[in-house]
Formats: structure tokens, sequence, C-alpha cells
């Protein structure tokens, strides 16, 4: 992993020039310099402009492009072109074009609509990307490649069929291992030939949609497999840059809580991480500060760009809403306080037709910087310079960790029972927001994650196991640590069958249950659950799936009050090693699984000196000097008052704090505090 060098955060975005007449540059580039923008990524969609036809390449306008940007002085993330084919390509090879969930072979439109297993699409996009290398990589205002754009969606294509083919005969060798993973003696499955296995689709094994399978084996096969192929599609990009350039870093953007694609399985083939954020509301904090977190896991802790935000209205959805005054400057510090060492945005400068014609940009078409929103990019922009390198590099010193695991995703939402309406990213959100109303540091982490440095490991809806984690698991917890897990975790192998033991499966000894039988219900019924440790006691509701737990050494920590198994637990923890294991086989309302997480988390004294200030996130990053920044941010429309708990300086006002002294952020405030060495800080871990 190599972060791109840079002496302070980069800011700007995206940027086509190419729609507009060089004139419209220069007002570019002054406004750009009104807002302090050093950093512009180019030529994202740029196919159809640099190869007009399959034998014909012309860079005259790239290279106008690029060598404005670096006369102008700006850093470059020069991207390789390949968001969208061209209409040519479609013509001429009309294999490029994707074939949908339902069969049909699309035709030219749109973007992200290649192919990823046509060899034309792999040779073309390569050739494009290494024709760029080739010109620009002597550029020293070239700071990082961007592949592509945002890979996703999938193909069901013939090509990708024969892919998928060739996929399985790598991973299984042979059809009797296939048969035996696919459980293919269900329903008269069993393959004699590798050429009947075909894509799990809306003609084959599904039903209702993508979710709906008869063989959830074979479909969370070709989920990896697709994902797989997109990411053969991106390293043959890479490698063609590679010939020419060799050390500037390539990333591609990502779309954080993505389900089609696992990051997880691409992450070391990135030089650095790098993602775009388009929450789904203005009221999701939680949610952004979680996928920071897990982007910042791709990485091993190091740090990721935000290559994308709006910087105002989004135009994709039914209705975009504005970002408030103030929410684009503390979206972007979220971002850096969760490990960003970029901020960029979509986009420089309004289009002027098509679909995104009405999407935020810095500069609208009136080309004003006299406008609300370019006032807040400038302000942001300055005071990025003045910080100047302070956060880069900076790692976050968590002690828990979220465990996100995109097979446990698919496994769990392509599952015929218990309950169609549990979503995986629901789970995992409730216990996030759990741990960032506790105020503490959250690394959010692939299952083959390093565990040794957690004291606490949070794995909601942990479906899949695979490899040695429960070990690894078991290990936390005999060092002392605490585990948490929820119901419909340990179910199934890596092929979607079921442990033929007791549920949790491997994770029983460690959670000291069985489970013997699981409800689910209707989301308006509710059985509440009474929650008891000693000195604290809460009711809640407990929704949508209920587990009959059995203590096999557990004591219970919660317990269902209604229907037949009234009285019996909902909740556990038992004693592992010198450590904890915590089961929670009730689906917990959010006031629940706050209380279970509130009281592992004060087991280890980690409830951060912040928790509880209403709409007052924090988090942490530690310099490769030891040093310790705060970050504090107000998500509320009006002030919030909280007391520092030691001293520091605001690094954004320049105002010293001391400890004890009372605190108030405006609406939306942010500080940064450069914390003095010394004080009882409970988040404290040396970086390994
Ligand atoms: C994505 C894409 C951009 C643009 C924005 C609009 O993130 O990468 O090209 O379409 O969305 O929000
Ligand atoms: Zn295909």
């Amino acid at each position: 992993m190599t972060l791109p060098e840079t002496a302070k955060i980069p800011f700007g975005g995206d940027y086509n020039p190419e729609q507009w007449p060089e004139q419209v540059w220069d007002d570019d580039y002054r406004l750009f310099d009104a807002a302090r923008i050093d950093t512009l990524t180019l030529g994202v969609f740029d196919w159809a402009l640099l190869q007009p036809a399959e034998d014909v390449y012309d860079f005259t306008l790239l290279d106008q492009i690029v060598e404005r940007a670096s006369a102008e002085g700006r850093a470059i993330c020069l991207a390789t072109g390949t968001g969208a084919h061209p209409a040519w390509l479609a013509r001429a090879h009309p294999e490029v074009t994707r074939v949908d969930f339902e069969g049909r072979r699309h035709r030219f439109g749109q973007r992200h609509n290649s192919c990823p297993s046509s060899p034309v699409v792999r040779r073309l996009s390569a050739e494009l990307a290494r024709r760029i290398a080739r010109r620009y990589a002597g550029n020293p205002s070239i700071i990082a490649w961007h592949i592509g754009n945002e890979f996703g969606g999938a193909c069901y294509c013939d090509r990708c069929a024969e892919g998928f083919r060739d996929w399985l005969r790598a991973k299984y060798t042979t059809l009797e291992a296939l048969n035996a993973a696919w459980y293919t003696t269900f329903w008269s499955h069993t393959f004699t030939a590798w050429e009947e296995i075909e894509p799990p689709s809306a003609l084959t094994e599904h039903w209702r949609g993508p979710d709906h399978t008869a063989f959830q084996g074979i479909t969370l096969d070709y989920l990896r497999f697709m994902s797989d192929a997109m990411l053969a599609c991106f390293l043959g990009e890479k490698a063609a840059l590679r010939e020419s350039s060799v050390e500037v870093p390539v990333t591609t953007n990502f779309m954080g809580m993505y389900r089609p694609i696992d990051y997880h399985r691409w992450a070391a083939h990135l030089d650095f991480a790098s993602w775009d954020n388009y929450p789904p509301d203005d009221c999701s904090q939680a949610r952004m500060a979680l996928t920071h977190d897990l982007m910042r896991g791709l990485n091993g802790g190091q740090p990721f760009w935000l290559m994308e935000q709006t910087p105002s209205v989004t135009a994709c959805r039914d209705v975009n809403p504005l970002k408030r005054p103030g929410v684009l400057r503390l979206w972007s510090w979220q971002a850096v306080a969760h490990g960003a060492d970029a901020v960029l945005f979509f986009q420089m400068r309004a289009s002027r037709g098509a679909c995104e014609k009405y999407h935020g940009a810095v500069i609208g078409h009136a080309g004003r910087s006299d406008t609300r929103v370019f006032r807040e990019v400038a302000e942001l922009g300055e005071e990025l310079d003045r910080l100047g390198g302070a956060t880069l590099g900076a790692r976050t010193p968590a002690r828990v960790a979220v465990l996100f695991d995109w097979d446990s995703w698919w496994a769990l939402e392509i599952s015929d029972g218990p309950s169609r309406l549990l979503r995986y990213q629901q789970i995992v959100l409730s216990y996030y927001q759990a741990l960032w109303e506790a105020a503490v540091d959250v690394d959010v982490v692939g299952v083959t994650a390093d565990l040794s440095r957690y004291d606490v490991v949070v794995a909601p809806a942990l479906h899949l196991l695979k490899g040695d984690l429960p070990e690894r698991l078991e290990a936390v917890a005999r060092r002392g640590g605490s585990v948490v897990t929820t119901f419909l975790s340990g179910r199934v192998d890596e092929h979607d069958q079921a442990f033929l033991m007791d549920v949790p499966g491997p994770l029983g000894q460690l959670m000291g249950v069985r489970v013997d039988e699981w409800d689910a219900r209707e989301p308006e019924y509710a059985n509440p659950v009474l929650l008891e440790t000693p000195g604290a006691r809460l009711q809640v509701d407990s929704m949508l799936i209920f587990e009959l737990v059995i203590p096999q050494g557990a004591e219970t920590v919660g317990t269902y009050q209604a229907d037949f198994y009234a009285g019996t637990p909902a909740v556990t923890r038992n004693a592992f090693g010198a450590g904890h294991g915590w089961y929670v086989g009730a689906g917990l309302d959010q006031a629940g699984v706050t209380w279970v997480v509130r009281r592992v988390l004060e087991s280890h004294e980690l409830v951060g000196p912040y928790a509880d200030v209403p709409g007052l996130e924090t988090a942490t990053r530690v310099t490769s000097e030891g040093q310790r920044l705060l970050f504090l941010l107000n998500h509320n429309n009006g002030p919030v008052d909280c007391t520092a708990h030691r001293a520091g300086v605001d690094l954004l006002s320049g105002a010293h704090i001391e400890c004890g002294q009372p605190m108030r952020l405006d609406a939306r405030g942010v500080m940064v505090l450069r914390q003095s060495p010394g004080g009882t800080d409970n988040q404290i871990h040396p970086y390994g």
C-alpha cells in the first residue's frame, strides 16, 4: 500500500474541461485559485474522445487538459477513461454490452456497461490505459492513477458463463467436488459436464429477483466470480499502467457498502483505497462513519482518499436534498477524522446537459464565485491550507473492531428463511451506531484481519464462517477480550452448507450456548426482552428474529418476556479464557443493542470521554510521531456543549483548551484538537 505523496490534504475533484471551450478553462482556473483547489481528477469518461475508432487514438485534447492543469500547478489524478465504453465499440463488437439478470442483451447506452469477461473489452481497456501511461507517466503532476469508475453491476452473457465455468474449474478441479459443494443431490441438480453449468439468473435458479435462489452455493460462487471478473479488468489496466509507470499509486473509486463487489477481495490489488460518499439522506452520520471505517480497514488501517462527494446536491435520487450550510465542511472533516487523506468533490463544474446537469458542483452553470456553495468550498480550501500536513498518514488507534464480511452479507440475504426482512447492513449499522454513540474509535475489518490488537470484536450476523476465524475469535476472548455476535451467526460454511452441529456451529464453545429453534415474525410484532446485569437493567423490544437459546455454560443477560419462550434467554454472556463471548439471539431494537454494547465497552473501560453528547461525534488519529489528534464533530443544527477531557490546541481556530474547560461547538462545528501528551485516555493504543 502506498498513498500519493502530498504535503497537505489534496483538495479538488472531478473536472471535465473536455465538455467546455477553452475560455471556460480560464474562468475555471481563476475560480480554482480562489477556492485553493489543488488537485484535479481528469479524464474519467474520455474513452470515446481518446479513441474515436478502433484503430485511431487521439490525445490532442487530453494533452491540452493535462498540460494546462500541470502548468497551473495542480496535482492530477489521471483516469484511464474506461468508465464508459464508446458507441462504435458496442456496434463493432456487440459482445461488449452486458446481458442482464433477465437475459436481455443490452445495446449501447449509459455507462459502467461493459461485460467484464469480454476479451475485446479487456484488450482495449488495457490498451487505452497502456497508451495513457506511456504518454503521461513522465509528468510529475500526476500523483495517482484512477482506473475505470465505480466498478459494479453484473453480466450474465455466454462469455461470462464460460468465464464462470473456468473459474469453477480452477476452484474445484473436479465436478465431484463442485457437486458436493453445491449440494446438487437436492432437486436433481447433479452436473455431469462443466458445460451444463449456467449463471444463476432469472432464467435459471432465481425467481423474484437476485435474492431468491434455489441454490445458494451457485449464487454465492457467481457473486464471487463476478467480483473477480471485474477485478481482472482492473488488474489488466493496472498491469498496462505499470509498463511505463512504476511508482505512481493506483486506485479505483469504491462505493462503500456496495453489495455486488467484495472489496476485501480487491483491497490487496490497490495501492490505496478511495471511495465516493453519497449517503442516502442527511441523517446518516453513523452510517458514513461506518463506511469510512470500512474503507480504511481495506488498507490495513492506512488512510484512504475521499474521491467524490457532492458539494451540494446529487441528481440521481427521486428527491435530492441540499446540503445545509456547514454540512459540506462537516462531512469533509468527518472523512478526515476517519482516515481520509484527500477531500475531493464530484464535480468542479456542472455539466450543461444529460442526467447530471442538476448535480451539484463547485462551479454552477452561471460560473459565479459569489454563491454559498462556492464560498463554503473556498473556506474549506483555506482551512485545509492552514492545516497543512498535520493529519496526513495518521492512524486510528482503535481497540474495537467490527467484522464486515461480504460472504456473510450475500449468504444472509440470499437465504430462504428464516426472514427476508433481515438486512445485513442494517444489522451491522445498529451495532456500529451503538459504538458511535459511545464515542469509541472503531476499525471495520474483514474476517481475515489480524484481531490480536483488539479488546472487543463485534461480529454482527456472522452468518458464514470460513477458515480459522472461529479459532481467532476464541483467541480474542482467551486473552481477556470480548467477542459479540448475534442471531444467524455461525450457520453455514463457505459453500453455504449448514454445519452438522448445534447452532452457532464453530462459535458454540466461545458463546457457551446452543440455539435449539428460531422464530421469525412480521415487523409489527415485538417480544419484550428484559436486559439485566448487576447495576444495569432495561426492558427493550426485540423484532423480526427470535432464537431460542439454551445456555451451555453461558449466563443469561436478557430474557424474552412473551410467547411460549417467555423467561428463556435472548442475550447471554459466556466466560471464556480470561474474556467473554456475548451472544445476542434476538433482533433487539436500537436501545437494546446500545445497552449490550455499552456493557461490553464498560467492561474494558472503553466508553469514550465524549459519549452520549447527542449529535457529537469524536474520532482519533495518531500521527507517526505519536501526536494525538482528536476530531470533534457537531452534527446538530444548534450548538453543543461539552467539557475538554484533556488539554490541547484546536488546529482550526488556534484556540488553547485546558483540561476540564467547557467547550462549545457551533451548529455543525468542528474542532481538531492536537492533544497534549499524558493524561489518562483509555483509547490510547500503541500502533504495531
Ligand atoms: C458517481 C460517479 C460520478 C458521478 C457521481 C454523481 O460517484 O463516479 O461519475 O456520476 O456519482 O453523484
Ligand atoms: Zn458478460
